[in-house]
């Protein structure tokens, strides 16, 4: 057990949550800085975690916020642009700001987010180039020591694929329009990617590492969506539709409140997020597979 501290941007999400249970749980104590910290009050229940607001806009502010941790853990993302955040203020900016912020608070260890796939300069989605730039942004300092995460679709409670999957397929009339229905996942499981984590803190075999972490099957789209539907009981048609129509359908619903599905989705969707080698087993994680896990929380 350890009392150090350490902080976490982008904590209030999906994987924040269970980042901050599972460092708790390795008796880290756990600071998030949050935009709007009254809306995320259950993570100030999670023992020794507490709850900051900031919008990380300064640098001064943010390396304030960062005295006396021993490591900082960068979550923020974005899988659309819109409401002031862009793909380049968020993977690329906030992650200079947070370098510059860890530096002057002199904060030893940065552990990043990335995404499997994320290329700099490479590639047609916008997510995946920018999420590449922030990458190596970071692993270019040699003020911090840095560890990158490169998961393909995570999944467990509160995750926003199946949960996401679920919801429209509640709502379907018996039919469902899926675009890119052969794109191909390796769904990792998020308390896997926070063991990996929580590993990456005390190994020093991990600086300078990115890791590619995938779960141990590969399925496609349609796959995975008939699966969710199968496991709230619906009995929907899932219809892959053509290329032509999913471009089409990318370009209407990118306008609609929410952004259900844009081109940048569209595009990303194009790379398959499977790993050519997982470092999950490397780690010394055995992988949990989505049939183990996402019929307790879906059904
Ligand atoms: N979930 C996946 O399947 C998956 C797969 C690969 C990679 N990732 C990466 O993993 C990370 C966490 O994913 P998640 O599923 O937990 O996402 P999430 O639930 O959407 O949470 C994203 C977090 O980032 C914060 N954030 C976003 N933009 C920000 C900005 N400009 N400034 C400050 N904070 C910002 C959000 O804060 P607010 O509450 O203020 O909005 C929220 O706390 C992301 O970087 C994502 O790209 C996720």
């Amino acid at each position: 057990m350890t009392n150090d501290r350490i902080c976490i941007l982008g904590g209030t999400g999906f994987v924040g949550r269970h980042l901050a249970t599972g460092l708790a749980a390795s008796g880290y104590r756990c600071r998030i800085l949050a935009r709007r910290p009254e809306r995320h009050r259950e993570l100030s229940l999670v023992p020794g975690c507490e709850l900051r607001r900031s919008d990380l806009s300064e640098t001064d502010a943010l390396a304030e916020h960062l005295e006396g941790c021993v490591a900082v853990v960068n979550l923020a993302g974005i899988l659309n642009e819109g409401g002031g955040r862009t793909f380049q203020g968020t993977h690329v900016e906030l992650v200079e700001r947070i370098l510059d912020a860890a530096q002057a608070a002199a904060v030893p260890r940065y552990l990043h987010m990335s995404a499997l796939h994320a290329q700099a300069g490479q590639g047609k989605s916008h997510y995946l180039r920018t999420k590449g730039m922030g990458e190596d942004l970071a692993h270019a300092r040699a003020d911090i020591e840095v560890t990158s995460f490169r998961p393909s679709v995570i999944f467990g409670p509160g995750d926003g694929f199946f949960n996401r999957f679920a919801t429209l397929l509640k709502f379907s009339p018996g039919v469902f329009p899926l675009a890119c229905p052969k794109a191909r996942f390796a769904p990792v499981y998020v308390g896997d990617l926070v063991s990996a984590m929580t590993k990456a803190l005390t190994d020093p075999g991990c600086v300078g590492r990115r890791y590619d972490l995938c779960g141990p099957r590969v399925y496609s789209l349609q796959g995975l969506v008939e699966y969710t539907a199968e496991l709230i009981g619906r009995k929907t048609l899932v219809i892959g539709i053509p290329d032509f129509a999913a471009r089409f359908q990318a370009q209407v619903l990118q306008w609609f409140p929410g952004k259900p599905f844009t081109m940048d989705n569209y595009l990303s969707l194009q790379t398959d997020s499977v790993c050519e080698h997982s470092a999950l087993a490397e780690l010394g994680i055995e992988p949990q597979s989505v049939e183990a896990l996402a019929p307790g929380y879906l059904r």
